[in-house]
């Protein structure tokens, strides 16, 4: 580490954008550009050799022996759900700090979303609070792999016993717990292509992941509007197909997913080391890697302490530096569920993160240059002085 400081005329002038998609897909046109030209030519738009393609190479990746594609991560869970036969009259146990999708379906399948806490180290689901939750009305538990890191599925399991559980993978794909991959972890995983996952297409779309045949013939006939053989209904699914295009540009970016991952993870590291070395370590919450885990970071989240956030993220606005809060508002305290009764205080550990947590850019691409500028600002907001690497504006 040297000791010139960060360079401040490149530190507040040069933008940091909290995602650039392009830094990542600019280097794979080529294949991209000839892998969308491959379909184009077919004219094998649905359901084309690339969904079969993808589908197998999504199963190999994850450590599953099926997976079936579908439109969006927000359909995985709808159809995961539906497979498993949740309706009305059943619960489903999730976290209340998510993404919205993970109670979207289980309400719009009419099912009740039941929430429970999380362990405020790692922002996932709390196996004890799920245990408390338990009643005979449960039908599965959707625990989220939040950021990127895997849920103590050790823990849930055991309280689950025989409920089948429906793993929310959808910022989590190539996470590990025990050595085993998200999406092989439970029951079912569902994962979401959106164009800032980890594995990111140009467009919507969604896999789900299953070691169990029969759920995984279920699935295809589900998202295909419950119809086998064709124009035979005896079920009715939805139509929820994944794009031949997106499965193409998908299956040359699954080849490169590793090294993104490995240049995610050393930027991780290297926010530790930085805020570490300055002593912010203390002042902030910085996020690592639990027990058993491999983070696949999908979001660096430190946490503010002491209501400061708003004011560093506008700080971070004001240096140009992009930041995110997920989530401001937790499940439980929106006006949609509000029939279901939750007050402020029912889960406080949900409440406390949703007022402190703040993602900050990770981005596999993302320069040392532009991490420097994003812990220097953050160092003035606490008036630590920040020693960094030489920055290197043109970086
Ligand atoms: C935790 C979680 N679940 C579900 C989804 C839904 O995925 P999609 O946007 O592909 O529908 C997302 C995507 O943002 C997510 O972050």
């Amino acid at each position: 580490m040297s000791n010139s400081t960060a360079d401040p005329q490149c530190c507040g002038t040069m933008p940091v954008p909290m995602l650039d998609v392009n830094r990542q897909n600019e280097p794979l046109r080529a294949e991209i550009d000839a892998a969308i030209a491959d379909v184009c030519r077919s004219g094998a738009f649905v359901h084309g050799p690339a969904c079969r393609e993808l589908e197998s190479a999504m199963a190999d990746y994850c450590g599953s022996k099926h997976a079936v594609g579908c439109a969006s991560g927000s359909d995985a869970l709808l159809l995961s759900l539906m497979a498993l036969d949740v309706g009305p009259g059943d619960e489903v146990i999730i976290p209340s700090f998510t993404f919205f999708a993970t109670a979207g379906a289980v309400w719009r399948l009419g099912a009740k979303p039941v929430f429970a806490d999380i362990l405020p180290e790692t922002f996932n689901i709390d196996p004890t609070d799920v245990a408390r939750k338990i009643s005979p009305a449960t039908k599965a538990i959707i625990p989220v792999h939040l950021f990127g890191q895997a849920v103590d599925m050790q823990g849930l399991t055991a309280v689950a016993g025989e409920l089948p559980i429906v793993e929310d993978a959808a910022q989590a794909i190539g996470a590990e717990y025990q050595g085993q991959r998200s999406g092989s972890l439970g029951k079912l995983g569902c994962f979401s292509f959106y164009p800032t996952k980890n594995l990111g297409g140009f467009g919507d779309g969604g896999m789900i992941t299953t070691d169990d045949q029969q759920l995984a013939d279920r699935l295809r006939i589900l998202r295909d509007h419950g119809q086998h053989p064709r124009y035979h209904h005896h079920v009715v699914g939805v139509n929820s197909r994944l794009d031949t295009l997106q499965a193409a540009v998908l299956n040359v970016k699954i080849r490169h997913l590793d090294a993104s991952a490995a240049g995610r993870k050393h930027n991780a590291m290297r926010y530790f080391e930085e805020f570490n070395r300055i002593g912010l370590h203390d002042a902030l919450g910085i996020p690592g890697e639990a027990e058993h885990c491999q983070s696949a970071w999908n979001q660096y989240t430190i946490r503010v302490p002491d209501g400061r956030r708003d004011e560093l993220q506008s700080h971070l606005a004001a240096q140009k530096i992009g930041s995110a809060v997920y989530y401001p508002v937790p499940l439980h305290l929106q006006e949609c569920f509000s029939e279901l009764g939750y007050e402020p205080g029912s889960l406080p550990h949900t409440e406390k993160a949703a007022e402190e947590v703040l993602s900050l850019p990770i981005y596999a691409e993302l320069s040392s240059a532009e991490q420097d500028c994003v812990v220097q600002a953050i160092a003035e907001v606490f008036g630590i002085a920040y020693l960094a690497d030489a920055a290197d504006c043109a970086a």
